[in-house]
This record gives C-alpha cells, structure tokens and sequence, in this order.
C-alpha cells in the first residue's frame, strides 16, 4: 500500500517537473535525481554555515527550530522533494527577515546609546532609552514576531518627536542641580561586568541593584543617598580587594619555599583569600586580619609577620 503511494507520488512530481522543465527529453527520475541533489545542496549549505550557530542565534529557539527542520530535510528521500523545497524557502524567507530585523536592532541600539551619552538628555528620556536598551539586545533572541514588535514599541515622549523636545534647555548661568541620573547611569555603564569578571558576586550585585533601582525612582535625595552608599561601599571594596591580591600575591612568592604542614597551610589560606574577594566587605576585612599571623608557619613566622605589616588596613 504504502509503495503504491509512493510510486504515483513520483509519477505526479516527475510529471510535473518534466512540465517545469519542458524539454521532455530527460528521463522522468533522472530529471527528480537532479533537483533533488540541487535542493540537498542548498540544505547541505545552510547546515554547514550555521552548524557553528551564529552568535546572536544561540539562544533563539525560534532559530533553533528552523535549522532543527533543515536537518530533518537532509534526512528525507529524493521522493520527498517537495518537502525539501519548503523547508528550504521557509528557512531562507526566515533568515532573512531575522538578519534584517537585526540589523534595525543595531541601528536602534546605536541611536539609543549615542543619546544616553548626552548630558542634558531629559531624564525621563534617558530612562526611556536605557530600557530600550535592555530590550532590544534582549530581542536577539526572540523570535521574529517578538523582534518586531520590540523595534515597533515607541516612546511617544522621547521617539519621533523634535530633536529639542528630549533634551534640557540650557539654563543659562544659573547652576544646575546635580544630576544624580547622570552620574548614576555613569556607575552603571562602569560596572557592566562586575569587578573581576563574571564569577557570582552576590554582595556586590545587591549594591548595584540598589542603585539600579534608585534610577527608577522619582526622589532626588533617594537617588543621591543610593549613589553616595555606592561609591563609600565601592571605595572600600577596591582597598580591601587591593589589600587581598597583595596578600595573594605574597603566599605565592612564599609557598615554593615552605615545608608542609607549613606549605599546605598556605594553599589553602590562599584559596580563602581568594573566595574571600567575592564576599561581603566584612568578611574580606575578617579573611585579611585572620591570615595576618599564620600560626603552623613557625619558621617563617617573623618573615611573613614583617612582609605583612606593610599591609596596614
Ligand atoms: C552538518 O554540518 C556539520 C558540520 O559541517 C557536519 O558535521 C554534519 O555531518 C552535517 N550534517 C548533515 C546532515 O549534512
Ligand atoms: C536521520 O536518520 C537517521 C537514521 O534513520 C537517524 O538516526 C537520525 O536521527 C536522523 N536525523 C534527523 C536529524 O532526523
């Protein structure tokens, strides 16, 4: 029953193909052999170029999906041409609505950015832009529809209005109050990847939020207080982190010439201070002054005690 099937499916494609074609003079199946090895080289070319996926693809399952359908397709006979077809135009129509989309994406990005870089942005506006933001690199990874209705979101006060309108006109001599947005956002951009990398940095992210969230508000002193516990916060982090890798750095100079228990004791001191630059101000103090005297190091004690007492807290 089933070969039945089959075989009328190849009359009626190789029918039509040989009306496509017009000639006649090609055998019906050579004439399928021949389009089929045409479409299963387009496929073939899709999957190797997007085997690796590209960067912005890697997290989009609507992408995902499409070239999980071009593997299937691969797989199919020369008798499913038709199915290779569509499979083939629907991925190709799809990918270059992506691509496209894309590339407004970056344009909407590029304004976003140049505007919030302007000091007399209104702060609604900058507010506005730095959402945008968010979204729209979020939008990478959405699907098409989403990536349209994201670029189609307006901001009727800081969109497609006069250039003027989204600024703060000059106030001629009189001082302007400190625009706490400003220096805010400044901090933000600072730390958009955390001191040391991306490793979790628990304390340090609440901090931050903090200040993230102070943007949103509409109190100016909330903003200058969240701003001002910020940088005391930061400025004792970066002594006490400065302090720690010089501590680091000396238990490594000191450990090649140590003898267990000594030696080992050291590693794992060293490993603490380490942990310890992702912790909480408190503990990095506590770690620094608990590795101030390292007791099973008798030998060395009085050379790590003088190397150490350079590192005044
Ligand atoms: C897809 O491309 C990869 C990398 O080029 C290759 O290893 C794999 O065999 C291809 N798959 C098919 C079905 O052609
Ligand atoms: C292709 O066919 C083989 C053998 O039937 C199967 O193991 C494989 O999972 C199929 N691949 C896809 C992408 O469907």
């Amino acid at each position: 029953m089933k070969i039945c099937a089959q075989i009328i499916g190849i009359i009626v494609l190789a029918r039509l193909l040989k009306e496509v074609d017009g000639k006649g003079e090609i055998s019906d199946l050579e004439s399928l052999a021949k389009t089929d090895a045409m479409y299963t080289a387009l496929l073939k070319e899709i999957n190797s170029t997007f085997h690796k996926r590209p960067l912005l693809a890697e997290k989009n399952a609507e992408f995902e999906k499409n070239f999980q359908t071009v593997l299937v397709a691969l797989n199919l006979s020369m008798y499913e041409i038709a199915t290779k077809i569509d499979v083939y135009t629907d991925f190709t129509v799809y990918n270059q609505i992506r691509l496209e989309l894309e590339r407004e994406i970056f344009k909407k990005l590029q304004v976003a950015e140049r505007l919030q870089k302007m000091e007399n942005l209104m702060p609604t506006c900058r507010i506005f832009f730095a959402n945008q933001q968010v979204q729209l690199i979020g939008s990478f990874s959405q699907s098409n529809l989403m990536k349209l209705e994201i670029l189609n979101h307006p901001g009727p006060e800081c969109e497609n209005v006069e250039v003027q309108k989204i600024f703060i006109a000059p106030t001629s001599s009189t001082a302007r109050p400190d625009n706490y947005d400003t220096e805010i956002l400044k901090v933000l951009a600072k730390y958009r990847t955390r001191p040391w990398g991306k490793k979790t940095y628990r304390d340090f992210d609440e901090k931050i939020w903090n200040l993230f969230m102070a943007i949103n508000s509409e109190e100016q002193t909330f903003k200058k207080n969240a701003l001002a516990a910020f940088k005391k916060y930061d400025e004792d982090r970066a002594i006490l982190d400065k302090a720690l890798a010089h501590r680091i750095a000396e238990f490594e100079k000191q450990i090649p010439h140590e003898t267990n228990p000594c030696r080992v004791d050291l590693i794992r001191l060293k490993k603490e201070l380490g942990r310890a630059m992702f912790e909480t101000t408190q503990k990095k103090h506590n770690s620094l002054v608990a590795t101030n005297y390292v007791k099973t190091c008798l030998n060395n004690q009085i050379k790590l005690f003088l190397a150490m007492n350079d590192l005044t807290l």
